[in-house]
């Protein structure tokens, strides 16, 4: 039986699982008439359709156009009918958004009180981290805030508790990497799905079948981070919101990264083992990991191998990864103090890079004794600056050096123009960000959170 199994605002469902890439957004509106959940973009963009999601890690904010079904199994979800207290008095958070004028056409409305409502479970307060991925094309945000302002630090009301599930095992999905990877081995043809966040757009916007499909989430082995002497093995299936808060202290310039990596319920679903298997040239996390010299583990059925991550994308498109291999892990060293990681998008929060810059340069007595710098959105895939790297090597650690290694920027990238940059500009911000590094190497304050006029 491939039954999917869940709570649906307190209440147990079954759904059949026939089809595994029914999106929760298409059955809540489509075959509950649940259709408080709205519908915006389709891609996780715009968060109106954000339900909360908990199990046994905690309360999420996740976007439902992109979560498939089978991820939901033995976990209970609210949407916005679920909101309010048994009485149909308004949740705290709906009645904010009343008193501080946050709503007009109440489109995006549903989403943001389902953000605020799962903020409030969590106790977080950074109202422009949690809110970035909520998209209001006509109150404003600034009343929006406001709302939030007053619910932030107060406890979630009563009805919002509620206990899981009893499910028996999740239909197409293993349980531990060991059955992944004898299941994978033996079906190489299948789709992989960890987060979903690239896969439902495959789903949704290219309206791709997919046949036969793996679901990551239930491998409880593949979400541990652990401490290994000097070095942190970060599982694949580590959701980018678990990792930035697991290095904010150890590896801050990545945090931040990850902070402007999507938004909350993005980071809330997409996992490390995504981003890198992805093999996109824009995507964030390996310039920053291939800066810090991590090594990736590969795993096909019992056969292991480690790897540089450079070494991993060999063209666009083409990375070293058998058929029925997966990723297991990525390790980077336990900490990460002279990292620092420059992120270039349209808008600050919930965009995609268009150029992504990070920096490891060791100085050693005033003299660079190594240097790795890494960039996405320069080449087809997430690549080194070699020549830019033996410009630094061994010379003084001034502005000048920095300066006279800039030409090297174009012997290592031939960039690209698309609609995110054109080329010209790519090359110059790149060069610049090695300016930039330089000078916040010699304590200028460079984040634009910190610059003030
Ligand atoms: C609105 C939005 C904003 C985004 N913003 C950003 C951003 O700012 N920065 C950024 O870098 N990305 C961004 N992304 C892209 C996406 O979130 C990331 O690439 C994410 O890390 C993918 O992880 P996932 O777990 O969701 O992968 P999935 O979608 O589940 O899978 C992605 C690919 O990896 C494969 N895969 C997954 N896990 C494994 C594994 N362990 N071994 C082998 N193959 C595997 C899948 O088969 C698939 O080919 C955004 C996406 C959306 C929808
Ligand atoms: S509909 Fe826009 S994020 Fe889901
Ligand atoms: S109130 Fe209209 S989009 Fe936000």
């Amino acid at each position: 039986m491939n039954d999917i199994a869940f709570l649906l605002n307190g209440t147990p469902v079954r759904v059949s699982g026939d089809d595994p890439t029914r999106t929760l957004l298409q059955w809540l509106r489509e075959d509950r008439g649940l259709t408080g959940t709205k519908e915006g973009c389709n891609e996780g963009d715009c968060g109106a359709c954000t339900v909360m999601v908990t199990d046994a890690g905690g309360t999420r904010a996740l976007n439902a156009c992109i979560l498939f079904l089978p991820q939901l199994h033995g976990r209970a979800v609210r949407t916005v009918e679920g909101l309010s207290g048994p009485k149909g008095e308004m949740h705290p958070v709906q009645a904010a958004m009343v008193d501080h004028h946050g709503s007009q056409c109440g489109f995006c409305t549903p989403g943001f009180v389902m953000s605020m409502a799962a903020a409030q479970v969590n106790g977080a307060t950074d109202h422009d981290d949690y809110l970035a991925g909520n998209l209001c094309r006509c109150t404003g945000y600034a009343p929006i805030v406001r709302a939030a302002e007053t619910v932030a630090g107060t406890e979630a009301p009563g009805w919002m508790a509620g206990a899981l599930p009893e499910v028996g095992a999740a239909p197409f999905a293993p349980t531990s990497s060991d059955e992944l990877a004898a299941w994978y081995a033996a079906h190489p043809d299948a789709t992989l799905i960890a987060g979903a966040t690239d896969v439902g757009l495959w789903v949704t916007k290219q309206l791709r079948d997919l046949p036969k499909v793996a679901f990551l989430h239930a491998c409880a082995d593949l979400q541990k981070i652990e401490r290994d002497g000097d070095r942190l093995r970060i599982g694949a299936g580590v959701t980018i919101a678990a990792l930035r808060k697991a290095v904010a202290g150890t590896h801050p310039a990545f945090a931040e990264l990850l902070r402007r990596f999507a938004s909350e319920q993005v980071r809330q679903a997409a996992t490390i083992g995504g981003n890198i298997a992805n093999g996109s040239p824009i995507g964030d996390t390996p310039p920053a990991l291939i800066a810090m010299g991590a090594v990736l583990h590969l795993r096909k059925g019992e056969t292991r191998r480690d790897i540089p991550l450079e070494d991993f994308f060999l063209d666009y498109g083409k990375q070293d990864r058998a058929k029925g291999e997966f990723v297991e892990a990525v390790t980077i060293p336990a900490s990460a103090a002279g990292l620092a990681c420059h992120k270039l998008s349209k808008r600050f929060d919930q965009d995609i890079s268009a150029v992504c810059g990070c920096f490891a340069i060791g100085v050693e007595g005033g003299k660079i004794a190594n240097a790795r710098i890494a960039f996405g959105g320069m080449a087809g895939i997430p690549k080194r600056a070699a020549a830019v790297e033996a410009a630094l090597v061994g010379r003084d650690w001034t502005l000048a050096t920095v300066t006279a290694a800039l030409p090297a920027f174009a012997s290592d990238f031939a960039p690209m123009t698309d609609m995110r940059a054109s080329a010209t500009y790519r090359l110059e911000a790149a060069q610049n960000m090695l300016i930039r590094y330089f000078h916040e190497r010699e304590g200028q304050a460079v984040s634009v959170l910190e610059v003030t006029p």
